[in-house]
């Protein structure tokens, strides 16, 4: 893809599912890559793709709900690469409540998805304007589209998330910073594992249920993601902008 080799990128979310996927595709084409991540392990992921790619990955535990730890993390960006030309927000919580969801609930998922998705744009900001413009991408899903039962909170979220990529749209244009979201369908990550297990279903039951509610029959890879979101943020994607990209199989057209 144009416009990819030699650009700083920072993924969140970059130690595991779509994010370690974001974070290897970007490689692959050449960028230098930062994964934020609050699991320590990221550091391993990080080292696995280095080694793959030949190119440098960073990483920097970063908990994206502490605005302090997003300064320090950017900090060690400025010192090594002094800018940045794409941010992909992509880390987020899975805290899967209906009407009985309490004010702890929507706070640690308000804290993270959109609070601290919010928190580490406006940080990163600096170092993308120094690079005369970029890409950001913001993580949205199906789930920004339609109402899924005892999903409020999650919901909520990735509808606010695509709220939030329409206005960065018009408010960093002047900067030559687009901004997208991609909106992936079900992706069998270690997210929906742990979903399975919070609200105590059979992963395979759940897995063939969910395949059907896919015009495509299946659950998507990370790898199906990650390659659309290594587009928007290239030079291919130049004049998309403020837009919602779906990667899902078809389960928003049945
Ligand atoms: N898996 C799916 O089916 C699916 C579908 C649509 C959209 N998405 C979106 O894709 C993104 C990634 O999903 P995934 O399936 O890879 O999830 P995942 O749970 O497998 O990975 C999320 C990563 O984010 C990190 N993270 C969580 N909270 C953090 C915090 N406070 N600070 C820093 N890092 C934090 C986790 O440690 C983890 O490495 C999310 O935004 C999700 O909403 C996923």
């Amino acid at each position: 893809m144009r416009g990819l080799k030699g650009k700083t990128a920072v993924v969140t979310g970059g130690a595991q599912g779509l994010g370690k996927a974001i974070a290897r595709r970007l490689s692959e084409e050449g960028c230098i890559v930062w994964s934020f991540d609050l699991k320590p392990d990221g550091e391993d992921t990080a080292r696995r793709i280095e080694q793959e790619t030949g190119n440098p990955v960073y990483f920097a535990q970063t908990d994206i709900a502490d605005e302090r730890q997003i300064e320090a993390a950017f900090r060690r960006v400025a010192e090594v690469s002094d800018r940045l030309d794409i941010l992909v927000n992509n880390a987020a919580r899975f805290i899967l409540k209906g009407i009985e969801a309490t004010s702890q609930d929507w706070k640690a998922i308000l804290d993270v998805n959109v609070i601290g998705t919010s928190l580490v744009t406006q940080h990163g900001l600096p170092l993308l304007k120094k690079a005369g413009g970029g890409a950001i991408v913001n993580l949205s899903s199906v789930s920004g589209f339609v109402g899924q039962s005892s999903f409020a909170t999650y919901n909520a979220t990735k509808f606010a998330i695509r709220g939030l990529t329409k206005c960065w749209a018009i408010d960093l244009s002047p900067f030559n910073i687009r901004v997208n979201s991609v909106c992936p369908g079900y992706i069998r990550t270690e997210a929906f594992e742990n979903s399975c297990v919070q609200l105590g279903i059979d992963p395979e039951a759940e897995d063939a249920r969910i395949s059907q509610l896919h015009i495509l029959g299946r659950q998507g890879t990370a790898e199906e993601v990650s390659g659309v979101v290594a587009f928007v943020a290239s030079d291919d994607a130049s004049f998309i902008t403020g837009e919602d990209l779906m990667v899902d199989g078809g389960y928003l057209a049945k």
